[in-house]
Order: C-alpha cells, then structure tokens, then sequence
C-alpha cells in the first residue's frame, strides 16, 4: 500500500503538471478527488490492512490527499490567473483615462484680452523680462533721481540690469525698431519689490497698449478703452477716467469700472469706495517720441497699461493671488 500511494503521488504530480486548460483541471479532479477517485480507492482498501500497520498508512494516506489538494488548487489558481485563460480578461472594466491640463486661469484672461485688441487692428509684440535702466525708467521720462521711481522698487540683478517693473519698456523697443504708425498691445510679466500677501505679489502680469500716428487724440484713446471695457466687462458697466501722473504720458488718466463684486455700494474688494482702478493711460509724452527718435512735432500717440492678474481674481473670485502661481493641480484643474 506504501507503494500505490508513492506510486500515485508520482503520478498525480507529473499530470498536474501537464495541466494547461480548464478541462485538463477537471479531468485531473475526477481522477484523483472525487468520492470514487483514485485516492477515495486507497481509502476503501485501508479497511482491509491489519489494524497494527492502520496509522501510519491512515496518515500517509491523508498527507497524500493533502498533497494532491494542494496540487490541484495551485493550478485552479494558476489557470485563472494567467494570461492563457480567457476568463481572466474583463472586458467590462473602465479603461485608464489620461489627464489633461488647461489653460492657466491668468492665460485664458490674457488670451481674450488679446482677441479684443486683435479685433481692433492691434499687433502683439513682446520684450525682455530683464531690462536696462534705459528701457525701464530713462527712455520713458524718468530722471535718474525722480521720486516717481520710488513707486516701482525692484530686483537689480547688477547696477544696470533689473526685472522690468513694468511692460512700457517694450513700447520704447517697439518704437526703437520701427517706423510710425504703430498699433500693439504688449503682454508680459513684470516684477515689483513687494511685501507678499493675499493681494500682492513680486511677479505680475500687465498688458501694455501703444498707438502711435499723425494726429492721433485722446478721444481715440478715449474710444478704444471704453470699447474694450465694454467688450471685457460687458456693455453695462459705469467707468470713469481721473487726471493721475506718469511720467511717460501726458495728460495721464487712471480708469475706474464700477466695482463688480458690490455694483458700487462699497466693499473690502473696493476698499469701500465702490471704484476699481483698471488701468493707467495717456498720451505719448514728447519727451519720449524723442527719446526713440520719432518727431514730436509730427506725431502723437496714447498708451495705456493693465494689471491682469487682479482682473482675473475678481472675476473667477479668487482670494489669493499667490494661488496662480503654487502650481497645485487642485486648484489649476478648476479652470
Ligand atoms: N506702466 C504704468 C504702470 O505700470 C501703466 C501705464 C502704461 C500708464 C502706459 C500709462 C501708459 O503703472
């Protein structure tokens, strides 16, 4: 008896072995473990041995069923695991989605900023975020110790390059390399040395704006501003302009809109004034046209400039400006 149940654990392993298919499987179950299999055989002929030999053949016997068990379920599990089985493979199951970004909620504003102007017969032209102190303040009718520098502190890389403050560099740029007339808006970043908090930050957006021609006036810079405020803001809205100082325009205004989070009554986005200040503009100081080398006598021209990034705050209600830039997918993925 020892020797038919060596004999058939031989023989059940080189079968389980050969197992590859499902029927393979049951066929090997039918032999060795169902109730009339080659195992429950054994069993049968165990109540014929002599009672003194019983135990240790009983427990061979069982460890021998164990086995074949043990055989039989590493290939169920197998089979149903593996590549080969045709149950494994559920085609029911949701395939892998891949994420997809958007447009930064500061480039979607900039982007329909630009469409307004383009539509208008604006060009784009662009600059260095690195400037000289030329292209910065002196071109644009700074004086090296004029008090309106002191509103636009900054980082100097060395004595005489800094992080544009603003993007009027560029109009001298523009003007620099080609003749009038010229229509552009300028988009980009500038720097400011401020303290950060919720609504201020050292890095903001601004686009620029230069229109340069013969007899160019201010109620073409009048109507091109209130047309775009129109357009951006919606055709509802109240505006005024107020007499303010730049150095580079002159006469300068400063445009308010009605503030949109309160419709003017007065709130801690307006500081309580119902006014929010959108954009500086004004005429083209001579000084500049002849710091670029344009004839003052023949030519006049308006500029104006806006902030982007507060723009975008009150209007997607954001609370926090340094939210646009930590780069947390938790906030971007909502735009
Ligand atoms: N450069 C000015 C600023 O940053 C804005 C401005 C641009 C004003 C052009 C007038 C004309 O505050």
């Amino acid at each position: 008896m020892q020797t038919d149940i060596e004999n058939i654990l031989t023989q059940a392993s080189s079968d389980a072995a050969a197992i590859t298919t499902q029927d393979q499987l049951e066929s090997f179950r039918v032999k060795y473990l169902v109730r009339k299999g080659g195992i429950a055989a054994l069993f049968d002929a165990l109540k014929t041995v002599p009672s003194a030999e019983k135990p240790v053949l009983g427990k061979a016997l069982n460890e021998l069923r164990q086995k074949v068990q043990q055989l039989y379920d590493e290939k169920a599990s197998s089979l149903n695991a593996g590549p080969a089985s045709s149950t494994s493979l559920d085609l029911t199951l949701p395939g892998k989605r891949k994420f997809l970004g958007t447009k930064h909620p500061l480039t979607q504003t900039l982007d329909e900023i630009k469409a307004i102007f383009v539509s208008m017969g604006f060009g784009i032209a662009d600059g260095p975020e690195i400037e000289d102190d030329y292209h910065n303040f002196g071109a644009l009718n700074f004086p090296a110790d004029h008090p309106a520098r002191d509103m636009q502190d900054t980082f100097f890389l060395s004595k005489d390059a800094l992080l544009r403050t603003h993007t009027s560099p560029v109009q001298v740029r523009v003007m620099n390399q080609y003749p009038p007339p010229v229509r552009v808006i300028m988009p980009g970043k500038v720097y400011r040395n401020e303290a950060i908090n919720s609504r201020s930050y050292c890095m903001f957006h601004q686009v620029e704006g230069l229109c340069v021609d013969k007899g160019v006036t201010f109620s073409e810079l009048k109507g091109t501003l209130i047309s775009f405020i129109k357009q951006f803001y919606g055709s509802g809205l109240k505006y005024r302009f107020r007499p303010t100082f730049f150095p580079f325009t002159e006469p300068s205004a400063d445009i308010y809109i009605t503030c949109f989070v309160c419709g003017g009554k007065g709130c801690r986005i307006c500081k309580q004034n119902g006014w929010l200040e959108i954009l500086g503009c004004g005429m083209v100081d001579p000084n500049v046209f002849r710091a670029v080398g344009y004839d003052a006598e023949k030519y006049t021209g308006y500029a104006f400039g806006m902030g982007v990034d507060r723009i975008a705050l009150l209007r997607y209600g954001i609370d926090d400006i340094r939210l646009y830039f930590e780069n947390d997918v938790r906030f971007l993925s909502q735009f």
